[in-house]
């Protein structure tokens, strides 16, 4: 996180440490913003912060542990400085609640998901009562307040809506995040305002199934949305994530062919290639109609990128059935995709099941699906070859400095040979080399 200068003196600072999507992110953004108009800064060694927040994702187990061990790590600094106040925020904070206080009784705070907006005020309570609090109602608008961003973002994340009403059986979001709840669309279109103010020429809407947004005073649905940000001056680029298959529909489709800003990507999730698995995961779809749907968006828009999440071992997967999700694969070629062991959550229909696939074979139908979706990146990245793309180009490259890296509207991350003073603009690049999880070329022009 940027640090920022912005501030009080002998207000204090703030290290954040976020795991998971970027609904979390965006959340993390959120605190860092209100704390620092209460005059807080924010920074990047926890060993400087009289503030520690870990806001936490519990997606699958792994993932939930690592909260659990980071918040191990603290327990040091809490003994030798007992004036630091600790907070866990997001899904596991929601998930769990008082029993995080119970296994570490030097957490402070327990901020639920739809809790965010109130950590100035609680932090406040809890220096006053001297007393740990566990806050994680749910609500109608938790996100109603505005709030600064740091500084030199050129791309940004505003959150359209909370929480999904899918059930999915695997999933443990519904449980955490809460029913559906959309923003409305001014409060929308107010905030990517407020970011273009601050210099983002690229906005990302975010929520956990975006097609099913619907604004709660008019009604207008998604792709409506999309031509209302279109309008707004300094927006460049328009990307969103996470679309769900089921909801997908035409008139979106349709913005990919008429809306040159919304970016040549969809992140769109198929789990599986089995349709027996993806009914008993309860995905509303089939392979036929999620392979019609990809059809008819690269219809639209010829050169889009497709990315995915696929889940191996979900009960019952046999190898059948993952033979049908790597003949998907073959069918689609996805320029990426993020894939996992099914792992077990509390409280979802399918933790009822009998996890029947050992870890030994779910690593190996991982190992194959992970080498096939690799030369498949790499195809496609070859396609970008000797072409050129439009690049976002947000700061210098990590490997070399001399180097300004970026992402293109496939969502590729991009490094060229350009002039510094390029960074936050859209700047041409001839792609000269594929790799295996970026691009290379130079600027031209
Ligand atoms: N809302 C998004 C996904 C959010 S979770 C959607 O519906 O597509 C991100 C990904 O985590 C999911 O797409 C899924 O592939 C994976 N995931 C969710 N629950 C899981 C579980 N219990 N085990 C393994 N992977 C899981
Ligand atoms: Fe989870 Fe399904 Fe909702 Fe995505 S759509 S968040 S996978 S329940
Ligand atoms: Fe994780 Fe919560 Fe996002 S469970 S994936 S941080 S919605």
């Amino acid at each position: 996180m940027a640090e920022h200068t912005d501030y009080t003196p002998g207000a204090g600072s703030v290290y954040i440490r976020t795991f998971g999507c970027q609904m979390n992110e965006y959340d993390s953004q959120r605190m860092a913003g209100l704390l620092r108009m209460s005059g807080f800064k924010t920074v990047n060694d926890p060993e400087k912060a009289d503030i520690i927040i870990i806001n936490t994702c519990s997606i699958r187990e792994k993932p939930e542990e690592k909260t659990y061990s980071d918040i191990g790590k603290y327990r040091s600094l809490k003994e030798e400085k007992p004036e630091l106040i600790i907070v866990v925020s997001g899904c596991v904070a929601q998930q769990r609640g008082a029993e995080i206080i119970e296994r570490f009784g030097y957490v402070d705070l327990v901020l639920g998901t739809n809790q965010i907006n109130r950590i100035d005020d609680l932090l406040s309570e809890i220096k006053r009562n001297k007393r740990a609090i566990v806050q994680t109602d749910f609500c109608q608008n938790p996100y109603v307040r505005p709030f600064p961003r740091a500084r030199d973002q050129y791309s940004g994340y505003v959150t359209i809506m909370q929480g999904c009403n899918n059930w999915c059986s695997y999933c443990i979001v519904p449980l955490v995040r809460g029913g559906e709840l959309s923003r409305s669309s001014d409060e929308i279109l107010s905030e990517i305002h407020r970011l273009t103010d601050e210099g983002v020429i690229e906005v990302t809407l975010l929520g956990q199934n975006v097609n099913s947004y619907r604004d709660p005073r008019d009604g207008i649905t998604f792709s409506s949305l999309i031509d209302k940000v279109k309008r707004i001056e300094g927006i460049k680029r328009i990307r969103f994530t996470t679309s769900h298959p089921k909801d997908l529909s035409d008139e979106l489709v349709d913005r990919y062919r008429d809306i040159d800003i919304l970016c040549s990507h969809i992140h769109l999730p198929v789990q599986s290639g089995s349709n027996r698995i993806l009914s008993s995961m309860n995905r509303g779809y089939t392979r036929e109609q999620y392979l019609e749907k990809v059809r008819k968006l690269r219809c639209a828009r010829p050169d889009i990128s497709v990315t995915t999440d696929i889940i191996v071992g979900f009960p019952g997967e046999t190898q059948d059935d993952f033979r049908q999700t790597l003949a998907l694969m073959e069918e689609v070629v996805f320029d990426g995709a993020y894939s996992f062991k099914y792992s077990p959550r509390p409280g979802t229909r399918a933790a009822s099941l009998t996890d029947n696939i050992s870890s030994y074979e779910k690593d190996e139908r991982l190992q194959i699906l992970q080498d096939l979706q690799k030369k498949h990146t790499l195809a496609r990245n070859n396609d970008a070859v000797n072409g050129i793309q439009e690049v976002l180009a947000v700061g210098s490259s990590a490997k070399d400095p001399l180097e300004i890296t970026g992402r293109s509207r496939q969502n590729k991350v991009v490094n060229f040979k350009g002039a510094r003073e390029s960074v936050g603009t859209l700047v041409p690049v001839k792609i000269i080399k594929a790799k295996n999880n970026s691009l290379w070329g130079e600027a031209v022009g």
